[in-house]
């Protein structure tokens, strides 16, 4: 996590710096802080806390200089205070660091012993000292710079300032991404392309090992043996109402308000026009030759991984195996013949599921992914990408992406299911019939806002909540509970209905409110008795249903969300709007930070 930059400008950077880093500040919140080279000397400005104080800041103590490093920081090694924040500087050397150095107590001892002390309680300063000693055994500042990475162990994304060379920016990359933008006379460099979108379009992503020392009027690329590399630069496309709420309260509720739009030109990317069949880019995936799919994810992308295991099980036949990436990684897991890996992300940068992915490298028979970004890492090492068009997702709890997984896992799911003969071509069009008609019925759906609101009111008051589905209503309980505990802080867990009994109906009293999923599916009358079982225990229901649903089992329920009437195999994508529209309400009354919530980044870039 941790967002990094840097310019070597025309103009004065400062200003440029904290726009950029304000693209960033989804990457971590916990403290910002920039450095430049004015008059050949390094300067600083730090603030801890958002990136509103670093501009504060700046107001009283402006920083001069035409090149400079910046970074947003999501505390890893040390307390987010003053001292450990970016940029962490030596006498000639500034740098920004976005990963984790594994081995930073080693060389910590190493630098000890030679007589050289430590003031943070970072492994990022550590990388600083050990270029600073190098420079100080007479290397120039690309050798120690290049000697310093090759003792790092971990992940990093680096930026490097050096006192008296005010045309000089060092980028070093591994594990966590890097791109390079190219200005008119100017270069850049930051964690994604979004953060350099105002000032170029023209990126180059450096790979793994990569070293890049750039000039304003030269970039020389090598890799990890230090031999001249070339990487080409690719014009993105950037979406420009990026930081733009839309007269949103927050991000969070524009992104949920997006739903019915995004999801549709999400199916409109797949669908065919007369819904016969599913366009998959490139040359698609042949499900025949396919007889087992393993998924690994984190989050909520792992919670569309669970619901898309369903589909994939149930419509098409074919076994899935779902795992945390952080679980996966490290279990070694045996890949069979005929085993596709698919991951999903919206970010496509989580490190977890990228390493999850690399496991699977070679030993599967394809890689695929699902992410909002395409330039992504995770992407880039696929066999096949789909995209969601999303469009750039900003408050830190998903609830776009999400949906649009979803969406694009159903649509997966259903090819597979035709390709394996599970389903015929009549079913395969009436379902995709269905699946055109998704955005129309959530556009409905909305209009449950109001009703919610004033649920959320009463939940705010609560200290725990439980969330409660079966089948395809599992995943979006557990997604519902994520989402209420993330941004309101209220704990809360998703059971599948039928292990209540099995220990957590112990929780239940007056106080427990529950939430029951539950659409009139072919599980319904099950879950209803479990909800009973809730309701005989004092808890206070709140039931989410659709009419029929509710006119068969809402009596002596707290509360009633009537849905409309949806295609069963879509509802996990309708029934995932109530408990967004939840936990953000919640929030908005707890008055939490809603899109920034406490402790959390939007990539997770660390394992
Ligand atoms: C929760 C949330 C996270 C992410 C998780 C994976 O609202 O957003 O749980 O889903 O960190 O992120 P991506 O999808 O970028 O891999």
């Amino acid at each position: 996590m941790c967002g990094i930059v840097g310019i070597l400008g025309k103009h004065e950077v400062a200003p440029t710096l904290v726009e950029a880093l304000k693209r960033l500040e989804y990457r971590g919140y916990d403290s910002a802080g920039i450095a430049t080279v004015n008059d050949g000397a390094l300067e600083r400005r730090r603030a801890i806390g958002k990136l509103v104080n670093l501009s504060d800041l700046l107001v009283h103590q402006p920083l001069a200089g035409k090149s400079g490093i910046g970074h947003t920081r999501w505390a890893t090694h040390g307390a987010p205070t003053l001292t450990n924040t970016h940029p962490h500087q030596t006498r000639r050397v500034a740098v920004v660091h976005n990963g984790i150095i594994e081995n930073y107590r080693e060389l910590r001892a190493d630098l000890a012993q030679a007589g050289i002390t430590h003031q943070t309680e970072t492994d990022t300063e550590t990388v600083a000292l050990l270029a600073q000693h190098y420079i100080d055994q007479g290397a120039t500042p690309a050798d120690a710079v290049r000697r310093t990475v090759a003792r790092l162990e971990g992940a990093y994304a680096l930026a490097f300032l050096f006192e008296d060379e005010p045309d000089l920016m060092i980028a070093a990359r591994k594990g966590s991404p890097l791109a390079i933008g190219h200005g008119d006379g100017e270069v850049y460099i930051g964690s994604d392309a979004i953060a350099l979108a105002p000032m170029t379009n023209r990126v180059t992503y450096l790979e793994e090992g990569d070293c890049a020392v750039l000039t304003r009027s030269t970039i020389t690329i090598t890799d990890p043996a230090g031999t001249p590399v070339v990487r080409t630069p690719r014009t993105i496309r950037v979406d420009a109402a990026l930081i733009d709420k839309a007269g949103h309260k927050h991000f969070m509720s524009k992104e949920i308000a997006q739903q019915p739009t995004v999801i549709g030109e999400t199916i409109a990317a797949y669908v065919a026009a007369d819904a016969s069949d599913i366009n998959l880019p490139g040359e698609g995936i042949d499900f025949t030759k396919i007889n087992r799919l393993t998924m690994a994810s984190c989050g909520t992308a792992y919670y569309a991984c669970l619901t898309a295991k369903y589909w994939f099980e149930q419509l098409a036949g074919l076994p899935v195996e779902v795992d945390f990436a952080s679980e996966f990684r490290y279990r070694t897991p045996p890949i069979s013949d005929g085993t596709a890996a698919l991951f999903v992300s919206q970010s496509g940068e989580t490190a977890d599921t990228l390493a999850a992915l690399r496991y699977c490298a070679g030993k599967a028979q394809s890689i695929l992914s699902v992410t909002n970004v395409p330039e992504s890492s995770i992407a880039r090492e696929s066999d096949l990408t789909l995209p969601i068009y999303a469009g750039a997702e900003i408050g830190v709890a998903s609830t776009k992406a999400f949906t649009c997984q979803l969406t694009v896992l159903l649509l997966l799911a259903l090819k597979a299911a035709h390709a394996r003969g599970r389903i015929s071509s009549q079913t395969l069009q009436e379902k995709l019939t269905a699946v055109r008609g998704l955005p129309a019925i959530f556009n409905q759906a909305m209009s449950i806002e109001d009703h919610v609101r004033s649920i959320s009111q009463r939940l705010a008051e609560s200290r725990d909540a439980l969330f409660l589905g079966r089948g395809l209503m599992f995943p979006i309980a557990l997604e519902g509970a994520l989402k209420l505990k993330e941004i309101s802080y209220i704990h809360a867990e998703a059971y599948a209905s039928g292990e209540l009994k099995h220990g957590p109906i112990a929780l239940i009293d007056e106080k427990m409110p529950v939430v029951v999923m539950a659409p009139r599916d072919a599980l319904f009358d099950k879950t209803v008795s479990n909800m009973q079982e809730v309701m005989a225990r004092g808890g206070k229901v709140i039931l989410i249903t659709d009419q029929s649903g509710a006119t068969s089992a809402s009596e002596g329920v707290w509360q009633t969300i009537i849905l409309p009437d949806i295609d069963f195999d879509l509802t996990p994508i309708l029934y995932a709007l109530p408990v967004q529209f939840l936990a953000y309400h919640t929030a908005v009354t707890k008055g939490t930070d809603v899109d920034q919530p406490r402790n959390l980044a939007k990539s997770v870039t660390v394992e």
